[in-house]
């Protein structure tokens, strides 16, 4: 890693710079992971002093920061500056450029900078291209590199625009495209699980899996970020980056080694390999919901059209599930369902792979979900992995009943997990991309879901089924199974709580 740089923040007065981002730079400072010389510049429209931005930063990591060490929070402050921007004006982009030189000479640092966008989508197209207008995408005297927050585009046509401007200005090893469920500790214990251990590979297949299933739900509602999900929803925040990246960990081949490049490769021959929807059959494979209100413990939860920014009359979905197939010999035939949702009972992201039945039930069980061993592999919270096998239950006779053999990550004590943020982070600053999406999956990604996104904009005869907060969306999404007796496995805050119904 190069000792030093500078990391700019556009967007630096928002939320995620606040919740995350600084957040994670001060863990990496407190574990000494950033470079001897650095400096984080916060760029916004906002006018404020860097001695204003740097108190406001303090509160925040006192906040959000769960580690609770903040010994070193005074001296990490002195590295925070501020200043301000018009985010369509190239004065401001070339006074930006005079600025960071003045700075690099002051405290002795090269041309090495991040520029990371944290800003609302639609300054996405301008950024880049005024940066690299002033020049500031040269890299002669140091490394350039952009750090893209998502949503990359809006849809296949938008995503396809942002690529073209972003291609014209910066090259693609300097493009990271962030999806910070790559960053999760969790995530990437999915390669390690397939791939270091000899039992689970040979079963990963067609032959031996009977469905998989991806659930991330979520219990809170939109916060106080109305104005950008009510133009967004469920399919579009969580499912074409965060979910479609997990299916990929799940679904690629062994990659030849862990060059990013034939990790990322793999991934990529998933997203093309995805079986393409046909319009007319987006009602039967995709089910769209909305929550309402509701009282839980006698507290009222608003419904999604009473929360603040919100359209009252919005047809947003909170809620998305979706059934599909990815046609590669691996996968052929074996029916993958995902699912998220805000306010569900429980905050939980999770992959279950469903194995399928013995050939023969020699011993009874009441349905075939009961005989299908299950793997469960536990992103967040109470991360982890279960492995759910039948057992005779002691007594007379054969009776079989399920038992979970657990591991959870809270048992390595030593173990820090650290916030995805700082893993993808550091990894920008060492210039390793390989857990960033590629320009082409993103675009595989868009095209799998436009006839999703284009029917559901479209065909109003296709329902938005309201659901109560607190519950587990629309009932109709059971509807996707075809087979009597399979339905969504219902997770429960903690891993060990398998098979109990979660609900409030
Ligand atoms: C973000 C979405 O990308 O991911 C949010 O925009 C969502 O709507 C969040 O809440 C979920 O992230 P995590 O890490 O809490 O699962």
């Amino acid at each position: 890693m190069d000792n030093n740089h500078i990391h700019v923040i556009f967007g630096a007065s928002g939320d995620l710079t606040k919740r995350k981002l600084i957040p994670a730079l001060y863990s990496l400072y407190l574990n000494k992971m950033l470079p001897e010389k650095f400096l984080i510049v916060g760029a916004a429209r906002t006018e404020i002093s860097s001695a204003s931005f740097r108190e406001l930063m303090i509160e925040s990591i006192k906040k959000y920061y769960k580690s609770g060490d903040f010994s070193r929070l005074k001296e990490f402050a002195d590295h925070l500056l501020y200043e301000q921007i018009q985010y369509d004006d190239l004065n401001s982009y070339n006074y930006l450029n005079q600025r960071l030189e003045e700075l690099r000479t002051r405290s002795n640092i090269n041309g090495n900078t991040i520029f990371y966008l944290s800003t609302p989508p639609d300054l996405y197209y301008k950024i880049p291209e005024n940066l690299a207008l002033v020049g500031l995408n040269r890299e002669d005297n140091g490394w350039k590199r952009i750090i893209v927050e998502k949503p990359f585009g809006y849809d296949l046509d938008s995503a396809l625009q942002l690529k073209e401007i972003l291609l014209k200005h910066w090259k693609e090893e300097q493009i990271f495209r962030i999806d910070h469920y790559l960053g999760k500790e969790t995530v990437q214990n999915l390669l390690v699980t397939r791939f270091s251990n000899g039992i689970f590979e040979p079963l990963w297949n067609r032959n031996y899996i009977h469905h998989i299933e991806i659930t991330a739900a979520e219990n809170i509602g939109v916060e106080n970020r109305g104005g950008y999900y009510d133009n967004i929803g469920a399919l579009r925040d969580m499912i074409q980056n965060h979910l479609l990246q997990v299916v990929g960990l799940v679904a690629m081949e062994p990659p030849s080694s862990l060059e990013p490049l034939s990790i990322r490769n793999e991934i990529l021959k998933v997203f093309q390999s995805l079986r393409p929807i046909k319009i007319e059959e987006v009602s039967s494979i995709a089910v769209r919901g909305q929550y309402t209100s509701s009282t839980i413990n006698n507290e009222y939860i608003k419904g999604y059209r009473e929360e603040n920014h919100i359209n009252p009359e919005s047809r947003t979905e909170t809620y998305a599930a979706i059934k599909f197939f990815i046609d590669n010999w691996r996968w052929g035939g074996v029916p993958f369902y995902i699912r998220t949702g805000k306010r569900l009972p429980v905050q939980v992201t999770e992959v279950v792979i469903h194995f399928k039945p013995t050939p023969h039930f020699l011993f009874s069980r009441n349905n075939i979900y009961e005989a299908c061993n299950k793997l469960i592999i536990r992103i967040q919270p109470d991360e982890g992995m279960l492995l759910e096998i039948g057992i005779k239950t002691p007594g007379q006779g054969f009776d079989v009943q399920n038992i979970d053999l657990d591991f959870k990550y809270a048992e390595l004590a030593s173990q820090r997990l650290p916030e995805a943020y700082e893993r993808l982070l550091y990894d920008t600053i060492k210039g390793d991309n390989t857990l960033f999406a590629r320009t082409e999956e993103v675009i595989a990604a868009w095209k799998f879901l436009t006839p999703v996104i284009d029917a559901w904009k479209n065909n109003h005869s296709i329902p938005l089924y309201g659901y109560p907060a607190g519950t587990w969306g629309p009932l109709e999404a059971n509807k996707l199974f075809d087979e009597k007796n399979i339905s969504w496995h219902y997770p429960c805050r903690n891993l060990s709580n398998n098979n109990t119904y979660c609900e409030l």
